[in-house]
């Protein structure tokens, strides 16, 4: 490889971890170490500015490089800054809150660094806005981690429809019924640490559109809101202090006593800003504290003309992370099954039908496959210089869509999206490394 980049230690690229929790080091940290062999990335550093997280993530983390024979040491940091001016560390994994994206962002673009960032981009228009100029002025090379970019599910269906599966495609609808009441609990049940859940956990959804489209939203108009997770009198702030054993959202037995299983980091659960006990995703799902909506369906307008619906909710049923995804189009349909891992597709106006299943795939394999494949993705996008499959533009559209959603949920009324700020930086051509058809 001739355009391989030399990287400082072991000819592979050091990468300085940014917020040591679920996704950093629960998710990716596990994945660079069980994929080692694959690739030549090596994590160098971790950082995370609450002590016992980042006690349990170095715990964590030396017993999986032990799991898969990696003899590398790493270091450890509580200041953000420390790490990402650290000459070992080449790439900086942004993987805390999106409320703490900007900050590590602007270090890491002026450090000349380059950057996963986690999806979504920041949580507000203000702090995507800002992270835009700093992309704009400062050029690092970026890649973002929506997961259903990197699913073969999703990947597979997208050649499908590009191949002209169903011909012209026209409309595209993303379901989306997630049994996650925990964005009740933890830091996601708070806008201006999630930027809303239209924003934390749609933007994926979002951007798929966007990818299976070709296009980006012109228009948006939303309904929603609040109706199962509304706050409740007289409950008690957290579930070990609540009476209601018939409660269907009540945290389990194994959850509370994770604290004291030494031997089992509680990487699994997220730790919060504003209470002592860092277990928060012990917290009452009808606590007030929560000002995010429960359900949404939001209808876009493409700039190429399609239409597409995002059907959205996170209560009800205790099953699986169940998405669909279905494009219609000139000559077919064809529908996407996350859970079910199917792709069914009827073409040439009926007279192609087909059924593709797809085995081997499940949550436990890191986002239905998605982690593994975009750990070996990544790895070559910092030794060639490979470009993302998805990056810094696709990431502010995404965000852009969920905060004019929300607005529109609010107000009642449809959203013009105004990228000017993004065409002004399109026309220094300094988005050049980014994906996308904007
Ligand atoms: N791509 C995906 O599918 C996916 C999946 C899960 C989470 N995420 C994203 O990853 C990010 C992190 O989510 P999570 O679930 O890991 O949250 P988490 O709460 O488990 O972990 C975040 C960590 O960041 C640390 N942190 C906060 N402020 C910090 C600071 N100033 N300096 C250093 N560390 C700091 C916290 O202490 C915590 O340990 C979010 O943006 C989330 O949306 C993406």
């Amino acid at each position: 490889m001739s355009n391989t980049k030399k990287t400082s230690q072991g000819n592979r690229v050091g990468i300085g971890i940014v917020g040591a929790g679920a996704r950093g080091i629960g998710n990716l940290g596990k994945w660079i170490c069980s994929e080692y062999r694959k690739h030549r990335l090596r994590i160098a550093a971790i950082c995370d500015n609450h002590d016992l997280r980042l006690k349990d993530a170095e715990k964590f983390l030396k017993s999986q490089f032990k799991y898969n024979g990696i003899s590398d040491k790493f270091k450890t940091y509580n200041q953000m800054e420390d790490l990402i001016t650290d000459s070992d560390v080449e790439l900086v994994m942004i993987t805390t809150p999106q409320s703490v994206h900007e900050k590590p962002f602007k270090i890491a673009a002026e450090a000349g660094k380059m950057i996963y960032c986690e999806k979504p981009l920041a949580h507000s228009q203000k702090a995507c806005d800002n992270m835009l100029k700093i992309f704009r002025k400062n050029k690092p090379r970026c890649f973002i981690g929506f997961t259903r970019r990197y699913e073969p599910l999703w990947v597979r269906a997208h050649k499908m429809v590009s191949e002209g599966a169903v011909g012209q495609p026209h409309m595209v609808l993303l379901r989306s019924i997630i049994p996650y009441s925990f964005y009740f609990a933890g830091w996601w049940r708070q806008t201006t640490w999630s930027g809303g859940l239209l924003n934390e956990k749609c933007a994926h959804h979002f951007d798929t559109l966007n990818w299976f489209t070709g296009s980006y939203p012109v228009r948006v108009q939303a309904i929603g809101g609040r109706r199962v997770f509304v706050p409740r009198e007289g409950y008690p702030s957290r579930c070990s202090e609540c009476d209601d054993l018939s409660c269907p959202y009540r945290i389990g037995k194994e959850f509370l006593e994770y604290r004291v299983a030494d031997n089992v980091p509680p990487l699994r659960l997220s730790y919060d800003y504003d209470v002592d006990l860092p277990m928060s995703h012990e917290l009452c799902v009808y606590s007030p504290q929560a000002d995010v909506i429960d359900h949404a369906i939001v209808n876009l307008n493409f700039a190429n003309g399609m239409v597409g619906c995002l059907f959205f909710s996170v209560f009800g049923q205790h099953s699986d992370d169940q998405e669909t995804l279905e494009i219609i189009g000139e000559e077919g349909k064809l529908v996407l099954s996350r859970h079910a891992l199917t792709i069914e597709v009827i073409g040439k106006f009926g007279k192609e039908k087909a059924l593709h299943k797809y085995e081997g795939q499940a949550v436990s394999l890191g986002h239905f496959g998605a982690d593994p494949v975009m750990i070996n993705l990544l790895s070559k996008f910092s030794l060639t210089g490979q470009e993302p499959p998805v990056g810094f533009k696709d990431a502010y559209i995404a965000s852009k869509t969920a905060f004019m959603a929300e607005q529109s949920l609010v107000d009642g009324t449809t959203k013009n999206l105004d990228y000017s700020l993004l065409r002004a930086s399109n026309k220094k051509k300094n988005l050049s490394n980014d994906s996308g058809t904007f």
